[in-house]
């Protein structure tokens, strides 16, 4: 009788592990830190400094860069995990790809970073190096260039060919979203509320369009935004203007990836609705009053979850591939 209750709670622990990998995308198992510094083919090309001198040196030229590709790595393994399915340009038979939503198009920037370091790597070592692999590698040295982050990232990450826009915004918060609705978007992917603010924190750097927040600004002023901050914000960003403009994140540091956008929540003076909602939760506001005192515990934290979100892999083997050009499926 003990022998077959035993056999039943054995049977029900299997039945319930696999359940779980049915259900669970992630398949970190399958990345390795420094992946490629195994690959034959790839021996005499240090793979992941190649990388880095190719952001280095567009981040030279713009730092705005850098904060489009990390914001790519986001896109990027929120939908269908980090597959590099963000990148495909549309074609006759896939007119809408990811790359056409609003929420990637026009502000989505850093693509021909990546173009050319994979023009690089495949002359080095052809179709070793996936685009996915190569976008995780990106945002890693954006954020060490933009606010000295420094953590390895595991690799083999495998490239998809299937890339929808009518999945990105079931899978990308929107700004204007409640806390309730933020919270539930990462939890979707595995990520906790403190993932969350933490990884706001990357709303340090880069720029917005005016049309992400101006729901804030227009017809009546968010009554949570600083008065005189939703001033300047008017002034750069006017009632029906016929250009969409753009505005920096941080007006205080824009290119420095830095615990100053929690200093930012906490004085109202921050762009989206989604930012803002950090304070409406005593626990949140708690978290962002945190980083906001402890630069090192955040930028310790930031890189953690960067890292987790590059565990959001769905491929592990075909049809993933490893594409030849970035921009299309082979
Ligand atoms: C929490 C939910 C989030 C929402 C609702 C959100 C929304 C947005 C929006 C609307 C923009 C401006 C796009 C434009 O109009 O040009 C933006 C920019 C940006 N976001 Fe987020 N985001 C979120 C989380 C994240 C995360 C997790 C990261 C990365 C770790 C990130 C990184 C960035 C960066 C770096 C920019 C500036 C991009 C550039 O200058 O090109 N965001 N975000």
């Amino acid at each position: 009788m003990r022998r077959r209750s035993s056999n039943i709670v054995a049977f029900s622990c299997m039945f319930f592990i696999l359940a779980l990998q049915a259900i669970l995308p992630i398949s970190s198992a399958s990345l390795q830190f420094g992946f490629y510094d195994y690959n034959y083919k790839c021996k005499r090309t240090n793979v992941e400094l190649l990388v880095r001198g190719v952001v280095a040196k567009a981040i030279r030229k713009d730092p705005g860069v850098g904060a489009g590709l990390i914001r790519m790595y986001f896109h990027d393994c929120f939908v269908r995990g980090c597959d590099a399915s963000v990148l495909l340009d549309p074609t006759t038979a896939n007119p809408t790809p990811e790359k056409t939503s609003v929420a990637n198009f026009p502000s989505l920037r850093g693509f021909e970073v990546i173009d050319q370091a994979k023009a690089k790597l495949e002359r080095r070592c052809p179709g070793v190096v996936s685009c996915a692999d190569i976008v995780a590698f990106a945002a890693r040295d954006a954020a060490f260039f933009l606010g000295r982050i420094s953590y390895p990232i595991p690799s083999g990450r495998l490239d998809g060919r299937i890339s929808l826009q009518s999945e990105v915004l079931q899978n990308l918060p929107a700004p204007s979203f409640s806390l309730s609705q933020n919270e539930a978007f990462f939890a979707n992917k595995g990520m906790s509320p403190e993932e969350m603010v933490t990884l706001s924190g990357a709303h340090s750097i880069g720029r917005s369009h005016c049309s992400s927040f101006t729901d804030r600004l227009y017809p009546t002023e968010d009554p949570t935004i600083d008065r005189s901050f939703a001033g300047i914000l008017k002034g750069m960003c006017p009632q029906n203007a016929a250009v969409d403009g753009v505005v920096p994140q941080d007006i205080v540091t824009p290119n420095r990836l830095s615990n100053q956008y929690y200093k930012n929540v906490k004085a109202h003076k921050v762009l989206f609705t989604t930012d803002q909602n950090l304070m409406s939760s005593s626990d949140t506001a708690a978290m962002v009053k945190e980083n906001a005192r402890n630069q090192t515990a955040w930028k310790a934290k930031f890189a953690a979850a960067m890292v987790k979100m590059g565990n959001l892999v769905e491929l592990t083997g075909p049809p993933g591939e490893i594409r030849k050009n970035c921009r299309v499926v082979n």
